[in-house]
């Protein structure tokens, strides 16, 4: 049985992860609107990433008897000023996961409920993965160019990105589902 604190803080990360999904999606549309089809597809790939992360605290709060609150998602922007932007804003926003991410192990901590400590150590190791990727991206733009040849060939390497995750959520996530 996980506490009253500890459900409303996962709560709260669902609609986080909601939010990145659709913040991904907004880039990818918007990437797709500048004809930059490679940075649509990685972004698109992202959305499922999250919607996974979305899932499988969905998952845990069912597998621990707790009441699922799904809240509303806030609006992303609509257009961004550059691929540049999309990187800056993506980096931004994933570092502010990071501390959501870290508050529910804290919170483990404070409570000693293991089971979530252990269930979260995922999340943080992915939030590593996910801000190095981030970050190699943005000095890959800032090497390149945000404009001409060199954007050209970014968006070609990024479009060599492919779903790797669970994207059919019908049967439930297990526990140990990772990207
Ligand atoms: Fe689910 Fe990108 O953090």
């Amino acid at each position: 049985m996980i506490s009253k604190a500890m459900v409303d803080i996962i709560n709260k990360q669902i609609n986080n992860e909601m939010y990145s999904a659709y913040l991904y999606m907004a880039m990818s549309a918007d990437a797709s609107s500048k004809g930059l089809n490679g940075f649509a597809k990685w972004f698109m790939v992202q959305y499922h990433e999250e919607m996974l992360h979305a899932l499988k605290f969905y998952n845990y709060l069912l597998d621990q008897g707790a009441e699922v609150h799904l809240q509303t998602i806030k609006e992303p922007p609509k257009t961004f000023a550059s691929a540049r932007d999309m990187f800056e804003k993506t980096l931004e926003h994933e570092r502010f996961v990071t501390k959501s991410i870290n508050e529910i192990a804290d919170l483990a901590q404070k409570e000693q409920d293991h089971a979530t400590y252990t269930f979260i150590q995922w999340y943080v190791t992915e939030q590593i993965e996910e801000e190095k990727n981030d970050t190699e991206i943005l000095q890959r733009l800032k090497l390149a160019g945000d404009t001409g040849p060199g954007l050209f060939m970014l968006d070609a390497a990024l479009g060599a990105r492919t779903v790797t995750v669970q994207t059919d959520f019908s049967a439930g996530v297990p526990i140990t589902a990772g990207a």
